[in-house]
């Protein structure tokens, strides 16, 4: 079985729940803490042993690129102020050359289409995607377990958790066949349906490692739900060709695509750091004494 190496991150949405603040500004770029979403997911790739990058990108995302490249006038103030740990803080964080290349999705046509432009890209060889909305927090970052996972079934495996029913309609849903509690055998996948027809409240997180055979789908290019072509419609058409398996990872994700999803992530992310936890709980435990919440 080839290695798992290669990411694709679709990076070309235009943000608008967080307008105005993304108005000018790529939402990947908004921090969590004091590090951009795109970071924290290109990080969790390199966790996983993935070494190879594709920025599916569109209009007014240049500062993401900028983001990876080095900043030699920073550097140069930085060195003059001798905060060397910040610059290796930078290079740290900084794939190596030729690690990270770019498409450019010049339609909103959907996450289907956004991933098929990075066709070249994958060849091939099995591919990770990564949505970078959906932030994890996790002691063994998710896309590892996804990994570790697909190491030992091949074939494709997607993240997944149970959401209230009540919010099938905002994700991909899988009806389920076997189920040990962890690993879920995929017997179909929905995008978005409503409560009433889902088959069942499992949702599909961004974080998936696909074959890529999933291209030769995706390249009809098909609608499906909100006439966009759905990267789930496409994975669905390889259940019963490949292993097809869900993933009930360890962790806690936040949905940074939404305001709250993003507030609540700023406050768990801080949590995790010593120095700033005391400060966040003393100020959290004052605004709940002095809120009084509906
Ligand atoms: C996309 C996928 C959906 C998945 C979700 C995870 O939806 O189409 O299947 O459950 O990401 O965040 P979007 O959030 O782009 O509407």
């Amino acid at each position: 079985m080839k290695p798992l190496r290669k990411a694709v991150l679709p990076v070309a949405g235009l943000g608008t729940r967080f307008l105005p603040a993304t108005k000018a500004m790529a939402k990947e770029m908004l921090p969590v803490v004091d590090k951009p979403l795109i970071q924290y997911a290109v990080e969790e790739a390199r966790a996983a042993g993935i070494d190879q990058f594709c920025l599916v990108t569109g209009r007014g995302k240049t500062a993401i690129v900028e983001h990876f490249d080095i900043a030699y006038e920073l550097e140069a103030t930085l060195r003059a102020r001798g905060k060397e740990d910040e610059i290796a803080r930078l290079r740290a964080s900084q794939p190596p050359p030729g690690a990270i290349v770019t498409v450019r999705q010049q339609e909103p046509l959907g996450l289907g289409h956004a991933i098929w432009c990075a066709r070249a890209f994958v060849g091939d060889d099995p591919f990770a995607i990564l949505l970078p909305d959906d932030l994890v927090l996790a002691e063994k970052p998710c896309m590892q377990q996804l990994a570790e996972a697909h190491a030992a079934t091949g074939g494709c495996i997607v993240a997944v958790t149970e959401v209230p029913r009540e919010q099938t309609n905002r994700y991909g849903i899988l009806d389920v066949g076997e189920d040990d509690g962890r690993m879920v055998e995929v017997r179909g996948l929905v995008e978005k349906p409503k409560p009433e027809v889902a088959p069942s409240n499992l949702s599909i997180i961004g974080r998936y490692v696909l074959t890529a055979e999933v291209m030769g789908h995706l390249a009809r290019q098909e609608r499906g739900a909100g006439g966009e072509v759905q990267l789930t419609d496409a994975m669905a058409k390889l259940i019963g060709h490949v292993p097809f398996h869900g993933l009930r990872y360890e962790g806690r994700r936040f949905d940074c695509g939404d305001k709250i999803g993003f507030l609540e992530a700023q406050i768990a992310f801080a949590l995790k750091r010593p120095e700033m936890a005391p400060a966040v709980c003393a100020f959290l435990a004052r605004y709940t004494a002095e809120t009084v919440c509906a």
